[in-house]
């Protein structure tokens, strides 16, 4: 949620920020701004909108060789240019991710002391205060020092003083912070994608450092140097481009065959099972939270372990009640999810044993857990999480599988065999995303509302397909539990009202039957993603998808709905990779 960047080097600066920038679109877009040096002179050029707004009004080519950068998600303030970052108070100029959560005491002393702000941001008042100290010392190692004293939230800073016009400072507290290195060119950015067309070398900024980066970078902690350890990012560069495809989205979901193989490979490896434990929470966002449904009736029908799973927002304020034997598992994309973060750091004030699954690595949540899981989907770009759900939903149902193996409840064979069928439900998860889903869309696009419903297995996979179209498509969707949506919901269908049905789960595939028929008596208009073929006055439209096996099945009907999600979208006109309004980082609470 925002993104910052900065540079210092010896090439030209702005087409660096701006690049970098756009890498960091997906953590907010309703404004944006950079600031330079030239000739000793500060320049702040800010924008309401997207980049690419102040794209048009930077002269590329400008020669000057270091600035800052933000690309924002509005928390105080509306998203317009005299609260876009950066802003510049006295000396100080600064860009940030994060919320002072004590800006108001902060603002209110500093207005004592005859500062003026003009924005209604958290932000401007750090620059203040950054300013107000450094005045008295006129030493930005001290005034530094100091300020990470006074400060309450979250934040990661890039920080420029008119009196140091060669040198970026930064500083991080929970919000992620890296500094890039090439030759003698640094970087700072709040994710890898953001360099990764310059260097794939980083330091990754830690709480209480500070880095101060010009003609060299030198790290401090408490006022003392200190050496760290370079950084290598793995990955392949391609993957923050958009390699030909009109979306991010679509390029990522080209890639889940791929993932899964991955992700199979990654986790045969992986010791970690849940066999020690007597009863788990899943704790997550989004469609990560999604992902734990998923792995509830898995782990729950298999593992014989019993589920509770919570939205990371609630779980962090609910009263405990903490049991032996028990697994706190965090899921999260990006690793940054500020409720998920937290609901980690509660339950380990309570010692509860705690498992990340994170695709970012080396992200917040992926160090706080005891034991990580990487998700094996790469960087993912586009705001609505296709890859990662999917790596999400693999890694989950191979944990279950691994567990019940162990556990005795299935035989070598029969493990060996679902295992090997993961390799299986790569390649039709190809097949299924290369068929054509324009008649489903055709369908939907024009519609005001509609439902996704599902039974079991089938209702979790349901919630996200709702999720994913209402986040690209803007189109008002609910997901119901089939056998609920009779107990008031279904005064809300129409004739023609679009209604998406999941029936992968062969345990209560009659019972939804039953209740499609009770949708289209009222007039719905019944698209059934089924495994198995339907009787013809129980659908409208049927899609049919592989049968495998419960454990890979669920990535069957997933494909399906990302596809559906994306041209409803796109017949409708949306910015499918930067939807209004979303955020793919969310690190404000
Ligand atoms: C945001 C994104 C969602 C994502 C959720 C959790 O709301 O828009 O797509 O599922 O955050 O993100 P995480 O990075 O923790 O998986």
């Amino acid at each position: 949620m925002c993104g910052i960047v900065g540079y210092v080097g010896k090439k030209k600066a702005i087409p660096i920020l701006l690049n970098s920038l756009k890498a960091l679109e997906y953590r907010g877009y309703d404004s944006a701004g950079i600031a330079y040096i030239k000739d000793h002179d500060i320049h702040i050029i800010k924008k309401q909108g997207k980049i690419k707004n102040l794209e048009q009004s930077l002269s590329i080519n400008e020669d000057n060789h270091i600035g800052i950068g933000h690309t924002r998600w509005a928390t105080h303030g509306i998203p317009n240019e005299v609260n876009a970052h950066p802003h510049k108070v006295g000396m100080i100029t600064l860009v940030h991710n994060g919320i002072i959560e004590n800006y108001e005491s902060l603002r209110q002393d500093l207005t004592q002391d005859s500062y003026t702000f003009k924005s209604e941001t958290d932000t401007e008042v750090v620059a203040a205060l950054i300013d107000q100290m450094y005045q008295k010392n006129h030493d930005m190692l001290q005034t530094l020092n100091e300020v990470t004293k006074k400060l309450e939230g979250t934040y990661a800073f890039g920080i420029l003083c008119d009196e140091h016009p060669d040198t970026i400072y930064a500083i991080r507290k929970d919000s992620p912070l890296i500094i890039g290195v090439q030759d003698e060119d640094y970087f700072i950015a709040s994710d890898v994608p953001a360099i990764l067309n310059y260097t794939k070398e980083y330091y990754l900024l830690e709480q209480g450092e500070i880095a101060i980066l010009n003609d060299t970078c030198t790290f401090y902690v408490e006022g003392k140097e200190i050496k760290k350890k370079l950084k290598n990012f793995e990955g392949d560069s391609s993957s923050v481009s958009k390699s030909g495809y009109e979306h991010f989205m679509m390029k990522e979901m080209m890639e889940e065959p791929d993932v899964l193989r991955k992700t199979v490979h990654h986790m045969k490896e992986e010791t970690f099972t849940f066999k020690d434990y007597q009863s788990i929470d899943i704790v997550a966002c989004g469609s990560a939270y999604h992902t734990g449904l998923v792995g509830k009736y898995l782990i729950e029908q298999y593992a014989d372990i019993p589920v509770n799973v919570e939205v990371a927002s609630e779980y962090r304020y609910k009263k405990f009640f903490p049991k032996k034997n028990h697994l706190v598992i965090v899921i999260s994309q990006s690793g940054e999810t500020a409720d998920t973060l937290a609901a980690l750091k509660r339950a380990k004030e309570y010692s509860l044993d705690t498992l990340g699954i994170v695709n970012v690595k080396e992200s917040s949540i992926a160090r706080e857990a005891d034991q990580v899981i990487y998700t094996m989907a790469g960087p993912e770009i586009a705001v609505a999480t296709t890859k990662a759900y999917l790596a999400q939903v693999t890694t989950l149902s191979l944990l279950a599988l691994k567990t019940a193996y162990e556990k005795d409840l299935m035989t070598k064979e029969e493990y060996e065999e679902i295992l090997h069928s993961f390799d299986v439900g790569a390649v039709k998860v190809g097949k299924l995303l290369n068929k054509d889903y324009s008649e489903q869309a055709k369908q939907i696009y024009e519609k005001t509302d509609l439902f996704y419903l599902g039974r079991g297995l089938d209702y979790a996979l349901a919630m996200e397909g709702s999720l994913k179209l209402k986040e690209i498509s803007y189109l008002h969707s609910e997901a119901y539990a089939s056998g609920e949506l009779k107990h008031g919901t279904i005064s809300l269908v129409e004739d023609g009202t679009p209604v998406i049905t999941v029936m992968i789960d062969d345990h209560i595939r009659s019972k939804s039957i039953s209740n499609n028929k009770e949708v289209r008596a009222r007039g719905g208009y019944v698209i059934a993603i089924s495994n198995t073929d339907l009787p013809s006055d129980s659908y409208d439209d049927l899609i049919l998808v592989p049968h495998i096996n419960d454990f890979v099945n669920p990535m069957m009907a997933l494909i399906p709905m990302q596809m559906i999600s994306y041209y409803v979208a796109k017949a409708r006109g949306c910015d499918i990779d930067k939807p209004k309004n979303l955020a793919k980082s969310v690190t404000v609470e």
